[in-house]
């Protein structure tokens, strides 16, 4: 991130600097202008503490959550201070087409949909700076997760023998449209090392939430479910972290397909609690060679999207389970049972667990609450809330830290959870 020359007067060409002299023509640009970018970013990385807005939106494709944190320092001295959420939802006819099947989409579809969700991301970010009364010049970066259209995480495609993730919002249209300098496209560095591209979160729990003698499981439920386990005092090598199925995808699946679109979630488990759960199935919905697969594993929409809910009906009106409650009960135990007896085969073994810290819109479901307590017992339940970070902010605070990271030079994928050969700097700059 050094400079090419020092900034000197309007169109001057400073020692070092290897740009064109401008000569004030419409459009063009001028060195001043180039050397006031390359300034910033100077600027912004010797900072050490810094405004930084998180931007997320996950697999449920809900909306973007936006996220206002100032983050002192790097690396295990990483502090972040929450300051403010808010979250944008996307408008109806973009989420079925983001929850839709992605494949029958067309390039003119997905580049369009590239620069709509630029456009809306830029919004969530400056929805939150109006709320929290700040302004584009005190942030010194948005940093991005996107929203992600499809992820490979294997080269298995017969005749294109790569692995691929993609995640759109173009990062450019944030940076014109917001005027900050932005960071995203986080996946993309890890992957060509090798690894997953996921999950990227936990190393961001490992700076922020190690605990000197305490075990804990992060446990997110967005979309997906993926935990991440901190024994006491953890060193990199000693994190567990992967996606162990389901979180919420599953459950708005079938909520939606059982009403005809008009409910997208089971607010507050109500179906659920008020269904009995189908053993049988449950037992068939849980012998799907994903559970049974040894981490580091990610998984998403192209395993548990809305073809899985389609089946996951059939097979349930197959078999006699046919009340709605009933239904959306065992779609719901599936998310518990995948996600306990994910700790029980590949986390329990590993170290102690005190903790078990559930975030994501799954903390806000209370028939996953109290199925964890029930069947955790005696290790402690808690959501993120309850140790100070909001449940929603989790996901899109964490990529503000991956950007930190960035912006400080430091690499930012845990290498041990992505399968990545080595650790890199994940993320791309565009300049406002
Ligand atoms: N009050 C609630 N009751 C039940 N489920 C909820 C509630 N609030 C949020 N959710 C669930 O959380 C999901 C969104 O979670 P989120 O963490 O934003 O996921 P993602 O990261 O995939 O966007 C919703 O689709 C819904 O299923
Ligand atoms: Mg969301």
């Amino acid at each position: 991130m050094g400079t090419a020359g020092t900034t000197g007067p309007k169109g001057v060409v400073t020692k070092g600097m290897t740009g064109r002299v401008a000569t004030g023509q419409p459009g063009e640009v001028t060195t001043c202008e180039r050397t006031g970018m390359t300034s910033l970013l100077n600027a912004v990385g010797k900072k050490d503490a810094r405004l930084l807005i998180g931007l997320m939106s996950g697999t449920s494709a809900d909306g973007v959550d936006a996220v206002l944190c100032k983050v002192t320092g790097s690396e295990k001295g990483a502090r972040a201070e929450f300051l403010h959420l808010t979250s944008v939802e996307y408008p109806p006819s973009i989420r079925r087409l983001l929850l839709g099947d992605l494949r029958l989409l067309s390039c003119e579809e997905v580049a369009r949909l590239n620069f709509l969700i630029g456009d809306i991301f830029a919004g969530a970010a400056l929805k939150c700076l109006a709320e929290s009364g700040f302004k584009p010049e005190d942030i010194d970066a948005i940093c991005s997760h996107g929203q992600t259209l499809v992820h490979f995480p294997e080269p298995d495609h017969p005749v294109i023998p790569s692995r691929a993730t993609l995640q759109i919002g173009d990062i450019s249209v944030i940076a014109q449209k917001t005027g900050v300098l932005t960071i995203g496209d986080f996946r993309p560095a890890d992957m060509a090392q090798g690894g997953q591209g996921a999950p990227l979160v936990p190393y961001v729990d490992y700076l922020l939430i190690t605990h000197p003698t305490l075990g804990r499981i992060m446990q997110n439920l967005g979309g997906i479910g993926n935990l991440t386990y901190l024994p006491p005092d953890a060193s990199p090598d000693s994190i567990v972290a992967f996606d162990t199925g389901p979180g919420n995808m599953v459950v708005d699946g079938v909520v939606s397909l059982l009403t005809g679109g008009q409910e997208t979630m089971d607010k507050d488990g109500r179906l659920a609690s008020s269904g009995c759960v189908h053993r049988r199935l449950l037992e068939h919905l849980l012998d799907h060679p994903y559970f049974r697969k040894p981490p580091p594993k990610s998984t998403g929409r192209e395993l548990f999207g809305i073809q899985y809910s389609k089946s996951l009906i059939e097979t349930a009106h197959q078999v006699g389970c046919v009340s709605r409650e009933d239904i959306v009960a065992t779609a719901a135990e599936l998310t518990v049972q995948s996600v306990v007896r994910a700790y029980r085969d590949f986390v329990f073994p590993k170290g102690p667990v005190d903790e078990v810290i559930v975030g994501g819109g799954g903390a806000r479901n209370p028939y996953f609450m109290r199925r964890f307590r029930q069947e955790l017992h005696p290790v402690k339940v808690l959501t993120h809330d309850d140790i100070g970070i909001p449940d929603q902010a989790k996901e899109a605070l964490a990529f503000a830290i991956l950007g930190n990271e960035l912006l400080s030079g430091r690499t930012n994928n845990l290498p041990t959870a992505t399968g990545a050969e080595k650790a890199v700097v994940m993320g791309k700059i565009a300049l406002p």
